[in-house]
């Protein structure tokens, strides 16, 4: 037997994940809809979970057949109002909002020495990550304005890996999106999802509160190939 490893990183996204900001986005986007005529409701939201500002535009713009309507100007307007929707609701956002099991689970995280770091293709991630009091508890956060794609393509979770110097292939993703699960998988990562809709992830929790570090390693460590051996360890 060899010794049991331990990832070199666990990756949060953050909006859904470390707080439900998620909902302030399907409740702003909603809000725009609306009164551009389109009906968007929490199924729908699904698809637009872990897809950036200008790619969620395109999917309601798309829903309701309003693809080929509006010119480059009309749609960053679109995109500033939603903006200014989402911020409004952020505006009374506390520590008291971060979800059930990320306190403990980043303080175990640390604690075992493991990097931590965050992907979410929010450009407000900074001012989220602030007014919850944790912009100190992450060792690299991929700036989502550097990006050139959205989830599901692995840009962001490669870009987290690269900016902690940790090999993806030793490393945990924690994602509330489908499209997450897949940038994670697609890395090699370890994917951890919260969500009872949530397809292919290695390991698959219903709510942030049964987030359990010793359970998550176990998990984790199950799922490792021994060098030594090459015996998948159950
Ligand atoms: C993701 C959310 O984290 O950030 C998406 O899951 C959101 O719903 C995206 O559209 C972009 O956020 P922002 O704050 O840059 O508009
Ligand atoms: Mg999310």
């Amino acid at each position: 037997m060899c010794d049991q490893p331990y990832p070199q990183a666990v990756i949060f996204d953050l909006d859904g994940v470390i707080t439900d900001t998620a909902e302030f986005h399907f409740q702003a986007w909603q809000q725009l809809a609306q009164k551009l005529g389109i009906e968007i409701d929490r199924a729908f939201n699904e698809q637009l979970k872990g897809v950036n500002r200008a790619d969620s535009l395109a999917c309601i713009l798309r829903h309701g057949g309003q693809e080929q309507v509006w010119p480059p100007e009309a749609r960053q307007q679109f995109m500033t109002e939603k903006n200014d929707l989402y911020r409004q609701l952020l505006a009374n956002l506390t520590p008291a909002d971060i979800l059930p099991g990320i306190l403990p689970l980043l303080a175990a995280v640390r604690a075992a020495g493991c990097r931590i770091g965050l992907a979410s293709v929010s450009e407000n991630a900074p001012q989220v990550l602030a007014s919850l009091g944790l912009s100190d508890r992450f060792d690299f956060c991929a700036d989502a304005r550097a990006l050139s794609h959205s989830k599901p393509h692995p840009e962001i979770f490669l870009t987290a890996c690269q900016g902690l110097g940790v090999d993806p292939r030793q490393s945990i993703g924690i994602e509330d999106a489908q499209a997450g699960i897949t940038a994670i998988n697609a890395n090699g990562m370890y994917s951890v999802g919260i969500g009872a809709t949530l397809t292919e992830a290695d390991y698959r929790l219903n709510h942030t509160g049964e987030l359990a570090w010793p359970d998550l390693l176990a998990h984790w460590q199950a799922a490792q190939v021994c060098p030594d051996t090459l015996i998948t360890r159950s």
